[in-house]
């Protein structure tokens, strides 16, 4: 493991995007500020200064690598417990990576690989609201920070530490083969609902069943029940 930790850089998945060959598995990578902070489906993900907590964690593991479809997941279960453990509830996980309090996302996910034409590595990025007041900008659904939910700040590099540990031990549970099954279906926030996917260039209600052992979706489309991963579909809810 390493810990490299920047006032500024552009973004802490591309930095690690750019310097993995160089780095050993377990290298984790934070930032008070990222100028060009990315996050999923080609969207940007800005924050004020020291306002939340923002990571990349290198894996280089064969084991992980073989998982990889349960590693951004296992993940967001990570920030869950560190959500739990900060006395938030209704704490759940929208698939494939965002982590949801009260309804509202706290937490984005980016995980990205690089692959030659193998799997060599995966690098999981994560973004935690943490001490915002207000959250500036437009929005479908307002996102949440903890700041907000508790009504305390939050020392943000206590929470790094924390968060480390706890996405360390999920990641340890999913190298020895734990059964996420039961943990992942009581904090699935889509199960049960009827959303709008978007998948391709279309727009379709579906029926969420739920995040099947695998990390796959179970969903009911035009009477059909479909398996799905998360490269291939996006939600509204
Ligand atoms: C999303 O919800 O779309 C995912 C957001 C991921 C943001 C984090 S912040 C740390 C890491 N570096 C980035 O540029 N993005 C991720």
């Amino acid at each position: 493991m390493r810990f490299i930790h920047f006032e500024t850089i552009d973004s802490t998945n591309t930095w690690l995007k750019n310097s993995w060959e160089d780095q050993p598995d377990m290298t984790f990578v934070s930032a008070d500020y990222q100028s060009q902070g990315r996050g999923r489906r080609q969207r940007s993900w800005t924050s004020p200064k020291g306002e939340s907590l923002m990571f990349s964690l290198l894996i280089r593991d064969e084991q992980l690598l073989k998982r990889h479809q349960l590693v951004s997941l296992v993940s967001a279960l990570s920030i869950v417990r560190l959500l739990q453990q900060r006395g938030v509830s209704d704490v759940t996980v929208k698939w494939p990576n965002d982590v949801y309090a009260g309804g509202r996302k706290i937490c984005g996910i980016l995980l990205e690989g690089v692959s030659q034409p193998e799997l060599q590595c995966l690098i999981v990025g994560i973004g935690l609201n943490v001490n915002q007041q207000a959250f500036a900008g437009e929005y479908r659904h307002e996102p949440v920070s903890l700041y907000q939910l508790t009504g305390r700040r939050s020392d943000i590099s206590r929470l790094r530490q924390q968060a480390y540990q706890l996405l360390t031990e999920e990641l340890e549970k999913l190298k020895a083969d734990e059964d996420f099954r039961k943990v992942l279906q009581s904090h699935d926030y889509l199960k049960g609902r009827r959303v709008l996917a978007e998948i391709g260039q279309e727009t379709r209600e579906v029926s969420v069943i739920g995040i099947n052992p695998d990390g796959s979706l179970r969903i009911r489309a035009d009477g059909r029940e479909t398996d799905i991963t998360s490269g291939e579909i996006s939600f509204r809810v």
